[in-house]
């Protein structure tokens, strides 16, 4: 089945086989978005058939997806440690030959701030992914998380750096996207970003910037569903 981004069965895939990755004890970082879903279903069985986990949520949307299917919760700040963080990503650089390889976009469903705590928190981070998500370098635009009160001054400074921000609105007649910790978001297109460091970098260190969805040197490993089978890359 074809989804508008991907296909739900390899999403599937790499949801359903990331989440064999949990074992007893363990403390697992529950990520946002489809593919992640699909692991969160999956931890939620396993926890039916006797698996002792517990997940930590990075959204409002993954909170209530693993209290549906009854994956038992805890905190951040409530642990020792995360053995294992499950998440998605709307870009993956692929290629071993460059230093970005395993670098990602994230961001698409504006819970990156949480992600990238929870995700970077974690002893070991698998992303979960489609085929349509690899690319041999990253050129999606950036969601950045920005107080409300400072979306124009950062808009001002993503044009000194020749990015394009734009405010997303979800087209909603009520106003713009807000995220779950009450901030907004600006998408900003760079075009191809050949250094994901660097720019991460430079994003970092604008005032009213909460936190900026590239995700440089976190993830371990990619489990790519490929209909049928999951490829790990490293
Ligand atoms: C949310 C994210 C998601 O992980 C990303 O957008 C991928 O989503 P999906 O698995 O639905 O394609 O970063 O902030």
């Amino acid at each position: 089945m074809k989804t508008e981004g991907g296909s739900t069965d390899a999403k599937r895939d790499a949801g359903e086989r990331a989440a064999e990755e949990a074992e007893d004890g363990f403390v697992v970082g529950l990520g946002t978005g489809s593919t992640t879903a699909h692991a969160i279903r999956a931890l939620g069985r396993a926890v039916d058939d006797g698996l002792e986990i517990r997940g930590i949520p990075t959204s409002f949307q993954s909170r209530e997806l693993a209290l549906e299917v009854g994956v038992p919760l805890t905190e951040l700040d409530a642990v020792d440690g995360v053995d294992l963080a499950i998440d998605g990503a709307d870009q993956v650089v692929d290629d071993p030959d460059v230093t970005a390889h395993g670098a990602l976009i994230k961001g698409g469903g504006g819970a990156h701030a949480r992600e990238k705590l929870v995700d970077a928190a974690a002893d070991r981070f698998i992303v979960v992914a489609d085929p349509s998500k690899l690319s041999d370098r990253l050129e999606r635009p950036v969601p950045l998380e920005v107080r409300p009160d400072a979306h124009t001054v950062v808009a001002e400074r993503i044009r000194e750096l020749d990015g394009e921000p734009t405010l997303r609105d979800a087209e909603r007649k009520d106003g713009p996207v807000v995220t779950d910790n009450g901030n907004l978001i600006l998408d900003c297109a760079f075009g191809p970003i050949d250094d994901p460091d660097a720019l991460a970098t430079r994003l970092s260190g604008i005032p009213g910037v909460v936190e900026h969805g590239l995700f440089v040197g976190l993830a371990d490993a990619t489990y790519v569903g490929t209909e049928g089978s999951v490829e790990v890359r490293r």
